[in-house]
């Protein structure tokens, strides 16, 4: 089954669990695959020296730069696609049934380097995300931006209580309004990072089915630092020292960044 069908707009389709299943039965990650729609607006990830906080990139925290680094991710995570390396990745391209369309684009030496070819299957991916399949603008908002739809008295009412200050002030952090002059549309995202102080959500069975040791491996691969600097005997790692520290000097934003334990 796929993590992101296409049938649900590029979602998980699978929702008995919180979150989503690998290739290996029964191995849980500790998110939910999102969907991939309306991602191509999403900048590089980068610190907006302007704005005083980073910005853009991919996965939950940024981790991945781009979407073409993003796509080099889930084929060798153990718990996602559990590839043991590119070659293996590369190799199952070669063996597709389209891997002539594949030499077609980047020549017939295409899939011959692994390292080269792991690049373009990421670049491809990220070229497929790019089309507007991803990001088709038909909602009905979008609808009512350009004058072709009109609200009911409730969606009048949700949108003042979703953007007064005084009220929701969600459009603080999910923008609902048209920017440069009404060029750019609404995302309801500014692509950047808060700490909602929401908690442990405990049925996620990567908290709660696996074993300790196998959830360190996990963390280690993820970069889920509050796992893997709650393992006291993995505190004499030097960079669970550092994140300890970082984390004493700035509380509230060690784990929203890519790294956060690096000097
Ligand atoms: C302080 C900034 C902030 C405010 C204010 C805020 N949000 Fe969010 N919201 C976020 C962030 C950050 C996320 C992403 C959380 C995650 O995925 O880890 C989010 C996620 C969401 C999602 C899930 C989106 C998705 O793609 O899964 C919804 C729906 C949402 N917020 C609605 C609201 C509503 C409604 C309000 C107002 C009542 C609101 N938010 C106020 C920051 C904010």
């Amino acid at each position: 089954m796929s993590c992101h069908d296409p049938k649900v707009f590029f979602t998980d389709p699978d929702n008995k669990e919180p979150t989503s299943e690998g290739i290996i039965e029964g191995r849980f990650g500790p998110r939910n695959a999102p969907t991939l729609m309306y991602n191509l607006p999403t900048p590089p990830f980068h610190f907006d020296k302007a704005e005083g906080l980073f910005k853009g990139g991919q996965f939950v925290d940024g981790r991945a730069r781009t979407t073409v680094d993003q796509a080099k991710g889930p084929p060798l995570s153990p718990i996602e696609m559990n590839n043991q390396n590119a070659l293996e990745v590369v190799e199952k391209v070669r063996s597709a049934s389209y891997a002539n369309l594949f030499r077609r684009v980047y020549g017939n030496a295409a899939l011959d380097n692994p390292a080269k070819a792991y690049n373009r299957i990421a670049e491809a991916i990220a070229a497929f995300e790019r089309t507007p399949v991803f990001t088709p603008m038909t909602s009905k908002y979008d609808y009512y931006l350009q004058g072709k739809a009109n609200f009911t008295a409730q969606e009048r009412r949700g949108r003042l209580v979703f953007e007064a200050e005084d009220k929701g002030n969600c459009a603080a952090c999910h923008p609902s309004r048209p920017d440069n002059n009404g060029a750019q549309r609404p995302l309801f995202t500014d692509f950047t990072y808060d700490n909602l102080g929401v908690p442990k959500n405990r049925p996620i069975p990567f908290i709660n089915r696996l074993s300790s040791s196998i959830r360190w491996a996990m963390a280690m691969w993820i970069e889920d630092w509050a796992t893997m600097c709650s393992c006291r005997a993995k505190m004499a790692s030097s960079k669970c020292r550092r994140s300890a520290i970082s984390r004493k000097r700035r509380p509230t934003c060690t784990m929203g960044i890519s790294k956060p334990c690096a000097a």
